[in-house]
């Protein structure tokens, strides 16, 4: 039998938070591109600290003690401080933003998640007890006490990575929401694990050569010779175009064409991405493992921030990707489930806000709707929180102002009627005709410089059009003609 999350089964509002001109989405992407840079270096520092203790150990380099002295207490510092911090922050944001996605991914994966808390819980333990104990600890209990270390950390990344790879790819599924194994082990599953360790590697061993020219009492043939065993850490950075393109091959059509061009921005910041991995990697495997260069401060410093960049670039692709959804094909980015679209009876499918609208039990109220001139704006401002701002704002980013100031209001009507038409990233408009009319008037308004007054409108003729509009794009999501066969 299958089993369909409550989340999905029914629509839930939640008092949103409203962050000005910088639309929902982009808090949560910025915010987490921020942590994941932070927890990746915590990872690979962690294996890159079991190195260097086994360099010390072997008498292979003399130096490895000090350097791991003083790489620790960055990586603890950082990882331990700001990781934390952000973390905390994800959970915070995400709540106040797309409580329903958050909710049902803690529904399908409590304990995964709960798995992931006890192996951070180790890696903080063992993290923290290198930290305090490690000068009076002999060779092998060092080295035991940092391989625990990197080992959870690697294995938060494993637990979590599953979790996150399922909102593009939720594999087996999303046939059956019961097949929880399904989910995590998906189609992404290992490309993204196996890309995400080798980032770590690489941002760890740039950090640690910044730490290296930053360590006093170090002649320059020393530094060199702890720089070239981090680039040994840093030349894995060969592997990622294989494991990128897997990820690539394993994505849907859909998002595939994106990056491909489909989506101009979204290709150009994969590009930025892929570029500047090359130009790491070329220094990494040219400059330092097979020429032998030396790497200063500034230039590790440089190239760091270039790791920052492409980090960016790549997981503003991976969520880009995904959308209309939060979790494909189940939910879209608004909450809206897209599951059941067409039945008219499932609480919260498409069809079903058609008909009953979709705010019409929205029990929170519109903030400041003194400053709105009528019912109807008002009520056009509450469609547009719940439907359309996780991706849009009225006059900042990506805002609505701006995008359709030149349309007339048939435009308007008729575009958003047939909204998962008129860009296949978007859901389609799930609510009445009286609401997407308001939701016009509201935009409208806006565009028109707010004046004070405003006359409503309620031409049933219009309306009418507009219903013929809504039902001849349909409920299901849009899907461009050229992809029709990988559907
Ligand atoms: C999943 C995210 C998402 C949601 C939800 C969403 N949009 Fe969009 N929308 C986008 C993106 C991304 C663009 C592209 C902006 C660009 O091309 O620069 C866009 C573009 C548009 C455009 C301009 C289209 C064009 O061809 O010029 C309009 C109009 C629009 N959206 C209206 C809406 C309305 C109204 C809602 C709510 C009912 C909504 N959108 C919900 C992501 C979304």
């Amino acid at each position: 039998m299958t089993h369909y999350s409550t989340f999905l089964a029914d629509v839930v509002y939640y008092p949103l938070n409203d962050f000005g001109p910088a639309m929902k989405g982009m808090i949560i992407g910025g915010l987490g591109i921020f942590h994941v840079f932070i927890a990746q270096f915590a990872i690979g520092g962690g294996l890159l600290m079991c190195y260097f203790q086994w360099l010390a150990m072997t008498n292979r380099e003399p130096h490895a003690r000090q350097f791991l002295d003083g790489f620790y207490r960055v990586l603890v510092m950082i990882s331990f401080v700001v990781g934390a911090v952000t973390g905390v922050a994800m959970w915070f944001t995400s709540i106040q933003i797309s409580p329903v996605t958050i909710g049902l991914m803690i529904d399908q994966f409590h304990w995964l998640w709960a798995t992931e808390w006890t192996f951070f819980c180790l890696e903080v333990g063992a993290g923290y007890a290198f930290y305090r104990y490690a000068k009076h600890l002999n060779d092998k209990a060092r080295l035991t006490l940092l391989v625990f270390y990197a080992a959870a950390a690697w294995m938060s990344l494993f637990w979590i990575n599953g979790i996150l790879a399922f909102q593009l790819t939720p594999g087996g599924w999303h046939e059956d929401n019961s097949a929880l194994w399904a989910g995590f082990f998906n189609p992404t599953f290992f490309p993204t694990l196996l890309f995400r360790t080798v980032t770590c590697m690489v941002i760890a061993s740039l950090a640690a050569c910044v730490v290296i020219n930053a360590m006093p009492g170090l002649q320059r043939e020393d530094r060199r010779r702890l720089i070239l065993r981090c680039a040994h850490f840093m030349v894995t950075i060969v592997l990622m175009p294989v494991f990128g393109l897997w990820f690539l091959a394993m994505i849907p059509a859909d998002s595939r064409s994106w990056v491909m061009g489909g989506s101009i921005t979204m290709t150009m910041f994969a590009n930025i991405a892929i570029g500047a991995t090359l130009l790491i990697g070329g220094y990494a495997v040219i400059g330092l493992f097979m020429q032998r260069l030396y790497i200063n401060g500034a230039t590790a410093t440089l190239l760091l921030a270039l790791a920052f960049g492409a980090t960016a670039g790549g997981e503003f692709v991976r969520e880009g990707v995904r959308k209309p959804f939060t979790i494909r094909k189940e939910l879209y980015s608004n909450s809206i489930t897209a599951k059941n679209h067409d039945d008219p009876t499932a609480k919260g499918s498409v069809a079903y806000l058609r008909k009953h609208g979709s705010v019409s039990a929205d029990p929170y109220p519109v903030r400041n709707a003194e400053k709105y001139p009528n019912d109807q704006i008002v009520l056009g401002e509450k469609v547009f929180r719940f439907q359309c701002s996780i991706c849009h704002t009225m006059k900042g980013a990506n805002g609505l102002e701006h995008l359709t100031g030149a349309w007339d209001e048939d435009m308007l009507r008729k575009n958003i009627a047939k909204l998962q038409q008129l860009k296949t990233f978007m859901p389609p408009f799930s609510g009445t005709p009286t609401e997407l009319e308001a939701l016009v008037q509201r935009i409208l308004w806006s565009s028109e410089g707010e004046p004070d007054t405003w006359e409503p409108t309620d031409d049933p003729a219009v309306l009418a059009s507009i219903q013929k509009w809504l039902d001849e794009a349909g409920t299901a999501p849009g899907w461009p003609k050229s992809l029709a066969k990988s559907k």
